[in-house]
């Protein structure tokens, strides 16, 4: 499942770094490619030698080291990670990351990567819950870092709480969702929606909004990444249609409604990134409108909540629905849920930089009936559709 990954494991000076040992196996056992940085501190719980003889790659600690990786030691490592997973994760290399120190290899090379990072904190339950490492973990969590919970137990040093580091199955489950390599959705058949609608006014005009589909798009293609057959019905946008995934164009709500509707009892998942228009006009003229003196007022009527009839017909399906807003995000997002009878919905701050139309990063909320609520950060639109799909299986 790891073949042709990089997968850089950042060891530091707990207890629980003689279990790595274990867990590099397991990696590599999945085909990983894998470097081990270790701090030297890690280097008083387990040997270098170890490490290398069962990652089968030189072991780096010291930053300044002549090494093979390459002429810039933590910028190589770094560029070549496809992810990096620092377990144990001590207090002191929470802290330094979490204040952008760099005084090691190990924070230096987090510094340096684009790769997504996963942290395992693993220490005494006191050092654990003491409310200055909490707030460094918050801050991680805040700016993307993914945080490993630490399982609760019988502590090295005598203790029982929270702080053991968890199971190796869990850490590498981590990785494999976050390298989207899961196939969860295997047999699955996910419906999405994308882009704007068009409703014509005259052979020429048309009233339709800012969505370039790119939501819908990404959403389409990490349910097709993680095995599901794939429906995705888009309005027009300047997007290619996803390799592998079954195309449907539409143009108009209705379009979008009659499609859905035909593709609805077959799917076990829909997500509804489309904005749809709300109303079209009641008259479509045949000749193009010409102008005349006064205002020109337009009839509009309301095209079909086509979300809310899904939610009046759902069986066995997950229904997850968007929500674009600009005020009282949460609140009225909320509101949706119950009254289109949704699974999950999506909550959009379009007034945030880096959320919402045309951008290639979104930062939603993830809501579901149930009332869990988890509060994404700023990540690419492929990103967040993963991070929905999580949530959608969880559901499942
Ligand atoms: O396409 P991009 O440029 O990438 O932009 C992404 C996005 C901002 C469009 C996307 O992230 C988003 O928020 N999509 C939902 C937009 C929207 O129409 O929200 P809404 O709050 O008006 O509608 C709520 C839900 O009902 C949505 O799931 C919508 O698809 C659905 N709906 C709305 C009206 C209607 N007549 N039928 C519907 O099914």
């Amino acid at each position: 499942m790891l073949k042709g990954k990089v997968v850089l494991v950042g060891v530091t000076g707990g207890i629980a770094a003689y279990k790595m040992v274990d867990l590099v196996s397991r990696l590599k056992k999945l085909g990983a490619d894998v470097f081990v940085v270790m701090t030297e501190a890690a280097t008083r719980f387990v040997t270098p030698l170890v490490m290398r003889t069962i990652s089968q790659n030189p072991v780096s600690i010291d930053t300044f080291a002549e090494t093979s990786t390459g002429p810039v030691q933590h910028i190589d490592l770094a560029q070549r990670a496809d992810v990096v997973l620092i377990a144990p994760a001590t207090a002191n290399i929470v802290g330094k990351i979490a204040h952008g120190i760099a005084d090691n290899l190990l924070s230096t090379l987090v510094m340096a990567t684009r790769a997504p990072v996963l942290i395992a904190p693993s220490m005494n339950v006191n050092m654990y819950e003491n409310p200055i490492f909490q707030e460094n973990l918050a801050r991680l969590r805040r700016l993307g870092f993914q945080i490993i919970e630490p399982a609760s137990g019988h502590l090295a040093c005598g203790d029982t709480g929270k702080g053991r580091l968890p199971e190796p199955e869990v850490i590498i489950e981590a990785i494999l969702t976050t390298l989207h390599v899961k196939q969860d959705l295997r047999g699955k058949t996910v419906l999405v929606t994308a882009g704007a609608t068009r409703e014509a006014l005259d052979p020429v005009r048309f009233i339709t909004n800012h969505s370039t589909g790119k939501m819908g798009y990404a959403l389409a293609e990490a349910a097709r990444d993680r095995g599901a057959r794939v429906i995705l019905v888009s309005g027009p946008t300047n997007l290619a249609p996803p390799a592998n995934v079954t195309f449907i164009p539409v143009t108009s709500a209705i379009e979008m409604y009659e499609a859905v509707m035909k593709h609805f009892p077959t799917s076990h998942i829909v997500v509804k990134a489309a904005a749809v228009a709300d109303y079209r006009p009641k008259r479509r003229a045949e000749q193009k409108i010409k102008k005349g003196e006064g205002n020109l007022i337009i009839e509009l009527e309301r095209n079909p909540d086509i979300l809310y009839e899904l939610g009046k017909r759902k069986e066995h399906q997950i229904l997850v629905g968007f929500a674009a807003e600009s005020e009282n995000v949460i609140e009225y997002a909320k509101n949706k849920i119950q009254q289109k009878n949704l699974d999950l919905i999506v909550a959009n701050d379009i007034t945030q930089t880096g959320a919402g139309f045309g951008e290639e990063t979104n930062i939603v909320t993830l809501i579901s009936a149930n009332g869990l609520m988890v509060d994404l950060p700023k990540l690419s639109k492929y990103e967040v559709a993963h991070r929905i799909f999580d949530a959608v299986t969880e559901l499942i």
